[in-house]
């Protein structure tokens, strides 16, 4: 898959720009604060209907302005796609090929890409949030059911929250309670089981890649840590007892406690948790490794390259992992968009494009 010609309009700091973009690699270059990170989000927001910067799309308007629009062509399965995304204060509209999609999970994983920043870190060393977000946008990718689940089960606990707080009559909140966690165990098993599933994936994946990136004695393993369990059945079956044991000490804390809004993905080097005993070096090798095992998924389950977006991220790695990454992109069927602050004579070639960008403008320079 690849992306042909991105054009961005009042979209962060760009008023009116064009791109073209070659398979193969490109390269943005431009000091800092000039909007190759703002680039780089356009393209992931037209592929995927949000940021992985802000939640709120009115942050994504170039300032003084009240919408954005983004329009890109696309190669994938050798066809031609025309994605475009509006957003004005009150209305977004996703159109394939003209047409306007109903859901988000029409819309997701028509075009695959796998972003990669220097905050990738967090997926290691902060909270579960991140590493759920991580695991759901890869299933999302490839299963965008997965999105139509997460949003209901989201609404499902928004609702739940809300009763917990509000009712006071304890027989009418127990009642409620009984019905909501219903639907909480019917979405939430599969979200577990989707997670599950793909935790294992990842798994198979990482664990070569890894000794490649960084040694043959060392090993990386993920375990999904779930209340629930693999099976769908299973989880199905145990689910609501745990809930129906835990009803009354949500009653008193008013709050849901429990489901998979509170899984966490476990990553481990060589048996331990890697978020409190890896180094800066190993987490780093760590996240290279699953956005790596990210992109060998989406080619096994889509038979095709992701569109591979590296923020930044050659200048934050040593030079054996470096040198890694390049031999990996270097091939002209997978198509890079890489961004850095000074151009790197090493990668350069005849082979690559650069882009100078400067104040919100982007300039093919050869
Ligand atoms: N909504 C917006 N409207 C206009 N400019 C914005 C908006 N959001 C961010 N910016 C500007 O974009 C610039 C940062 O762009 P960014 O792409 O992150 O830079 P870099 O080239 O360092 O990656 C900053 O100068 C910031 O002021
Ligand atoms: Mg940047």
């Amino acid at each position: 898959m690849y992306i042909k010609e991105f054009c961005l309009h009042n979209f962060r700091n760009y008023s009116d720009q064009t791109i073209e973009f070659q398979q193969g690699i490109n390269l943005l270059v431009g000091s800092n604060g000039q909007g190759k990170t703002n680039a780089l989000e356009g393209i992931y927001y037209l592929l995927t209907g949000k940021s992985y910067r802000v939640k709120r799309e009115n942050e994504l308007i170039l300032w003084g302005k009240r919408n954005f629009y983004l329009q890109g062509s696309f190669i994938a399965s050798d066809r031609l796609l025309k994605l475009e995304s509006y957003y004005d204060s009150n209305k977004k509209v996703m159109k394939i090929n003209q047409l306007a999609c109903r859901r988000l999970s029409d819309y997701v994983g028509v075009v695959n890409a796998v972003f990669f920043s220097p905050d990738d870190l967090d997926i290691i060393k902060k909270g579960p949030m991140e590493r759920r977000r991580f695991l759901d946008f890869l299933i999302a990718q490839v299963k965008p059911r997965h999105i139509s689940l997460l949003n209901a089960y989201l609404k499902i606990i928004k609702q739940k929250n809300i009763l917990l707080r509000q009712e006071k009559n304890l027989g009418l909140l127990k009642n409620q309670l009984f019905a909501w966690n219903e639907q909480l165990v019917d979405i939430g098993s599969k979200i577990i089981t989707n997670r599950w599933e793909f935790t294992e994936i990842l798994n198979h994946y990482c664990q070569p890649i890894f000794k490649k990136i960084f040694s043959n004695n060392d090993d990386i393993s993920l375990e999904y840590h779930s209340l629930g369990r693999k099976s769908l059945n299973e989880t199905l079956e145990i689910f609501p007892e745990i809930l129906q044991k835990k009803m009354s000490q949500e009653m008193e804390k008013k709050a849901v406690l429990l489901g998979p809004h509170r899984d966490d993905l476990l990553i481990n080097l060589n048996g331990r948790a890697a978020r409190l005993y890896a180094s800066q070096g190993q987490q780093r090798s760590l996240v290279l490794c699953l956005k790596l095992a990210e992109m060998e998924i989406i080619i096994t389950k889509k038979g095709e390259y992701p569109i591979l977006l590296l923020d930044d991220v050659l200048s934050e790695l040593d030079e054996f992992r470096r040198e890694y990454l390049l031999n990996y992109i270097n091939c002209s069927d997978k198509q890079t968009i890489i961004t850095m602050t000074g151009a790197d004579k090493k990668i350069i070639n005849d082979q690559i494009a650069v882009y100078q960008v400067f104040r919100g403008n982007i300039r093919r320079e050869y």
